[in-house]
């Protein structure tokens, strides 16, 4: 697949990652419309993988700095069409990538229950209760960052 993941930088970008939320969130998963979108989103930075041939948006992610050291990565989506060919996880290394360079040293999200596997590939670890969210079962799942190599040989 000939696709790109990029930082979202303007309006109309952001409007295509919001139709793909819209899509496999409320369409799909049966998320309320109302609960989908909500007021992380204007201070969140934003993340989608775009199909280069036909230039659509067919992945998202968002990111919400919670402190200066801790990120939590939310809304985690990719159109069914386009799963299991590494989209999502393409997104969630952008992410980790743009968290490194920002100093953050710990990422946290709250996992669907059927989603943790894909976040234990990619390092997470699952811990507390289970809860719902928006009606569907999750835990809490947090990876630490590594150290650049200065730090770890000065420290
Ligand atoms: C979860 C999701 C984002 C993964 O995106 P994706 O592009 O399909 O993931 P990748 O292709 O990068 O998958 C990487 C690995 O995780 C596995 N994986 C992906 N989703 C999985 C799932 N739901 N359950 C178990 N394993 C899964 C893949 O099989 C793959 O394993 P492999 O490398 O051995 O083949 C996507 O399935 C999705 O949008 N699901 C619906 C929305 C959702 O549940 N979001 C998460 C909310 S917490």
């Amino acid at each position: 697949m000939n696709y790109e993941v990029i930082r979202v930088e303007e309006e109309a970008l952001l409007r295509e990652a919001f139709a793909v939320r819209l899509e496999v969130f409320v369409t799909e998963q049966g998320v309320p419309e109302e609960e989908e979108l909500d007021a992380y989103d204007s201070e969140a930075v934003h993340f989608v993988a775009k199909d280069r041939d036909s230039n659509k948006v067919i992945g998202t992610a968002r990111l919400i700095q919670k402190s200066p050291e801790i990120g939590k990565i939310g809304r985690v989506a990719v159109l069914s069409e386009h799963r299991g060919k590494g989209v999502g996880t393409k997104i969630m290394q952008a992410i980790e990538n743009f968290a490194c360079a920002r100093n953050l040293r710990h990422l946290e999200l709250d996992a669907q229950l059927q989603a943790i596997p894909f976040y234990e590939r990619l390092g997470y670890t699952a811990m507390g209760d289970i809860f719902l969210d928006a009606g569907i079962p999750h835990r809490k799942m947090k990876k630490s960052l590594r150290k650049t190599e200065m730090e770890t040989t000065t420290t």
